[in-house]
């Protein structure tokens, strides 16, 4: 048996066989590590470079949202069809089976409620609980142009180097305050300040003019939240369109949890994030899906 072991021709080493170094295709990010492009790849899809992120924190500063009242009968149902799950660790360890394998990225900024100054926000996680969890990213909230603007950057800049220690990205999710204006200029602004800080990806709303020179100046990979609820079509027609424009993918929660039908109505959001399907297609999708 030794002899077997160590004899030359029972080995194969492909010397002809040069090593492939494969390029780590997920924009801006092919110089990170092992363990963040892993967490990104338990977020975006390897195969599109797209996610279809389930957003359900809404409770860390707004209370039980309507659809999310009971996070274990409305959303656990859904989260077969999302590619990640964006929540708080309060709703990961009190609902969420352990069983569950996809990215979690964690709500890791809180603070104020929506009686208070919103942008007021603390670092709300510790980076040994985040490593705890299995976490696939950190999500922090960034006020650029809010009352308390340098101290949101600072939690998103502290994150990222708590993130970058141990191979954990940082989502900086652009927070719209309450009498901000939403247009493309301060959506490019704020997504940009985000990336050059440090975040490896960020979250913006869509902006129906220009949404293209957003997620062109931005040098990592943007999501888009979904917002207030819309109509169903109206919702689809979003996507694809911030899709078309160079978003890779969305981070969606109203139009899917308040959806008349959430479960078609996510089935239909995957197929324009990942298939490349028109609003009315994937609108096809949701009605057959819904009458089921
Ligand atoms: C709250 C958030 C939400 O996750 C975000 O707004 C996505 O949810 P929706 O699609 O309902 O807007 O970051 O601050």
């Amino acid at each position: 048996m030794a002899d077997k072991d160590t004899s030359l021709e029972t080995h194969n080493y492909h010397f002809d066989v040069p090593v492939k170094n494969k390029v780590f295709s997920l924009k801006g990010s092919n110089s990170l590590g092992w363990g963040m492009k892993n967490r990104l790849s338990n977020i975006f899809n390897p195969e599109t470079n797209r996610t279809v992120m389930l957003a359900v924190d809404h409770g860390y500063f707004l209370g039980p949202t309507a659809g999310l009242e009971r996070i274990d009968i409305t959303i656990v149902p859904l989260l077969q069809y999302a590619d990640t799950l964006m929540c708080t660790r309060g709703i990961l360890r009190s609902t969420i089976a352990p069983t569950f394998t996809k990215g979690v990225v964690l709500r890791a900024s809180g603070g104020p409620s929506i009686l208070k100054e919103l942008s007021n926000e603390e670092i709300a996680v510790d980076i040994e609980d985040a490593i705890r969890l299995n976490v696939a990213a950190l999500a922090v909230q960034v006020f650029i142009g809010g009352e308390y603007e340098t101290k949101s950057i600072n939690n998103m800049t502290r994150l990222v180097d708590m993130g970058n220690r141990y191979g954990i990205p940082v989502l900086g999710v652009t927070a719209v305050g309450k009498q901000m204006v939403r247009d493309v200029k301060y959506m490019r602004l704020a997504t940009r300040i985000c990336a050059e800080l440090g975040a490896s990806y960020v979250k913006t709303y869509y902006m129906p003019d220009g949404f293209e020179t957003v997620t062109a100046s931005c040098p990592v990979p943007i999501v888009i939240a979904g917002g207030k609820k819309l109509p169903e079509l109206d919702a689809l027609k979003m996507a694809h369109n911030a899709i078309e424009q160079g978003a890779c993918g969305v981070d969606m929660g109203r139009n899917i949890f308040q959806s008349e039908a959430p479960i078609a109505m996510i089935q239909a959001v995957r197929k324009i994030v990942h298939e490349n399907f028109s609003p009315e297609d994937a609108y096809d999708v949701y009605q057959e899906l819904k009458g089921k």
